[in-house]
């Protein structure tokens, strides 16, 4: 299956069937989380791996019971900084560092760049949306991700973040949760959306191309 075959395969599953993922596929999707871009590669996100049952109830009580929650095999929550701050740059560039085998003070000028963006924010809301951003193109990835491995992904922002920050403690942590990504296997026979054309503009509407593509001859 190539990747175009694989994305539209993917729909946003309403209904799942409990089935579990096997850990290699499971640990290959959350890789594509892992390894998506960020802005300066600082990925100022977390992502909660969340399988245990009882708390997937309570997450579904500030979730308006959306079903794909306890149906899923694994609930993912994509989490964001709430504020990326100098240190946390300074520990960036420190792993940097030492991945590429070189020394930290020979990146003092890319960090003050980076510091000076961080800190270029007018309010601490503006940088934790920011922050949100770059964790939606982490979703993008992993649902891509999923899709090519044949395992069906629900992305949801229907739910209440400052209930599930409270359940899941995230503000100690320094983050704020941002959406949900049901993981599983579709259940074709309870769910309605199965089935059912995927509706996208069509690619002349959504590609403005330059120079214009010539009609054909
Ligand atoms: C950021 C985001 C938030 C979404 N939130 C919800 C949600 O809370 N509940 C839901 O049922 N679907 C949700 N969706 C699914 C979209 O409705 C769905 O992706 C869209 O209709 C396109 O259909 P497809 O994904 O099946 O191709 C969300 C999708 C995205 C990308």
């Amino acid at each position: 299956m190539n990747i175009t075959e694989a994305l539209n395969w993917r729909y946003a599953t309403k209904r799942m069937n409990g089935h579990k993922i096997p850990t290699e596929k499971l640990n290959r999707i959350l890789d594509a989380a892992r390894l998506a871009p960020s802005s300066y590669g600082l990925q100022p996100y977390s992502v909660l791996v969340i399988e245990d049952e009882a708390l997937r109830e309570k997450i579904s009580a500030v979730a308006y019971n959306q079903p794909q929650i306890m149906e899923a095999s694994h609930l993912l929550v994509f989490a964001a900084m709430d504020s990326v701050d100098t240190h946390f740059v300074e520990e960036f560039i420190d792993l940097t560092a030492l991945e590429r085998g070189i020394s930290a003070d020979s990146m003092e000028d890319y960090k003050n760049t980076i510091i000076g963006a961080v800190n270029s924010f007018a309010t601490n809301e503006e940088r934790f949306h920011w922050a949100a951003k770059q964790a939606y193109i982490s979703l993008g990835t992993t649902i891509a991700a999923a899709a090519a491995e044949q395992v069906d992904a629900s992305p949801m922002e229907g739910f209440d973040p400052k209930e599930l920050d409270i359940l899941l403690g995230l503000k100690e942590r320094g983050l704020r949760s941002v959406l949900l990504l049901p993981l599983g296997y579709r259940n074709t026979n309870a769910d309605w959306l199965a089935g059912m054309k995927k509706v996208r503009w069509p690619r002349d509407k959504m590609f403005i191309r330059f120079p214009r593509a010539s009609s054909p001859a």
